[in-house]
């Protein structure tokens, strides 16, 4: 399984697919073939792997499987995994975590009712890990959301002027563009597209686009955008929805299979994503600088008492604060509710009810 996983690692972060390796073993134990899924449209670990093996002109018949994401059951742009392993006549598949994927689950339970001998759970943590923006995405139905900010350590997002360009340094900001890298669409209001006339693509530091897909842009709010805009460049897609529903963003993306947004602000669309408890993860990006005035990186949360705040924790691993040039990154997230606890101003919703969940879920 450990293999499984190097070889899952190497599929690609983004996409509508999880990332998943598969490892063909010999009746002896001995590997005899592997596979990883490479995104959408491309061959499943499990079919890549038996197509590797009678490449080399084996045989799976009374072979092992050892797969980190449970074999799916369901015919999308490939055929359905747990039947291929039925039908090459695997006795035996060891699996690390179950399919969340209501859609695609089940394959577990197809490979006992053929005979198969079936094992789950092993480091089911670790593949779990490897895949989770997507698990949770499929699991509720919505894309995962990373908000992004930049601010100067008293929290202010632009200067009294308007001025923002640029509250950090270039590590940082390079930085971002791993980010966007990372993430299937890149997502903010109309206020922030007419400010700043913003490209969201993923770039070099020399400024020009990198090589490899670049992230869906979209825009969100009523306002129409200028025809010289530099989202119309034809860079990358742009999709512009006219709504101010969060919700309703989030659907949409859903049904295009996005998986991943990186909203990058600004401070009022941030507000009513954290609000409707639509965010995942915060990416907040501290410039040792004080401003003063100007606004703040996030708008009215309807927070009226501290024991209102939105409080986040750091989030699992060493870099979740981390030093970028003169700048420190911190990622957390969204802090589950305890059970029972009332929102303390019954007048405002609970803004972490849904966060709450995706902890739960988890
Ligand atoms: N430091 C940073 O990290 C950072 C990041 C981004 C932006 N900024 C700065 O933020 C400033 C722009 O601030 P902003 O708050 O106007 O930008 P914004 O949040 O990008 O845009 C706000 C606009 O989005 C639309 N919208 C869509 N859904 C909404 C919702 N649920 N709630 C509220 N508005 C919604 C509304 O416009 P319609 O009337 O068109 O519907 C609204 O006026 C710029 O100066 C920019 O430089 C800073």
């Amino acid at each position: 399984m450990h293999r499984a996983l190097q070889l899952a690692a190497l599929g690609p972060a983004t996409g509508p697919n999880p990332r998943v390796g598969c490892v063909l073993l010999d009746p002896q134990g001995r590997t005899g073939a592997e596979g990883h899924h490479r995104g959408a449209g491309t061959p499943h670990a499990e079919a890549a792997a038996l197509a590797d093996l009678a490449a080399r002109g084996g045989s799976a018949a009374g072979w092992t499987a050892v797969v980190t994401l449970e074999p799916c059951t369901h015919t999308g742009r490939t055929g359905p995994c747990a039947q291929a392993l039925v039908a090459a006549g695997v006795h035996r598949v060891v699996i690390a975590d179950t399919d969340p994927n209501p859609t695609a689950a089940g394959g577990a339970q197809l490979l006992r009712a053929a005979g198969v001998d079936v094992e789950t759970g092993v480091l089911a943590q670790r593949a779990r890990s490897l895949n989770e923006r997507w698990a949770t995405a499929v699991g509720r139905g919505r894309p995962w959301v990373t908000w992004k900010f930049a601010a100067t350590l008293d929290g202010r997002s632009a200067a009294a002027d308007g001025t923002s360009r640029w509250i950090t340094s270039a590590p940082a900001r390079a930085d971002v563009h791993r980010l966007r890298a990372e993430h299937d669409a890149v997502l903010v209001g109309t206020g922030t597209a007419l400010a700043d006339d913003p490209a969201l693509t993923v770039r070099r530091p020399d400024g020009t686009d990198a090589t490899g897909p670049q992230p869906l842009r979209v825009v969100a709010g009523l306002r129409e955008l200028p025809a010289d805009a530099r989202l119309r460049d034809g860079r990358a897609e742009l999709l512009h929805l006219r709504t101010r529903d969060p919700h309703r963003v989030l659907t949409t993306l859903a049904e295009r299979e996005v998986r991943t947004v990186l909203l990058e602000g600004g401070p009022a669309l941030a507000a009513a994503f954290a609000r409707a408890g639509l965010v995942d993860e915060v990416v907040a990006y501290l410039a040792p600088a004080l401003l003063g005035a100007g606004p703040a990186a996030v708008a009215d949360l309807g927070v009226s008492g501290i024991a209102g705040a939105l409080r986040l924790d750091l989030a699992p691993g060493e870099d979740a604060v981390a030093r970028l040039g003169d700048d420190v990154r911190l990622t957390a997230r969204p802090r589950a509710r305890p059970a029972g606890e009332r929102d303390p101003d019954p007048s405002h919703p609970p803004v972490v009810e849904e966060a709450a969940r995706v902890h739960r879920d988890r």
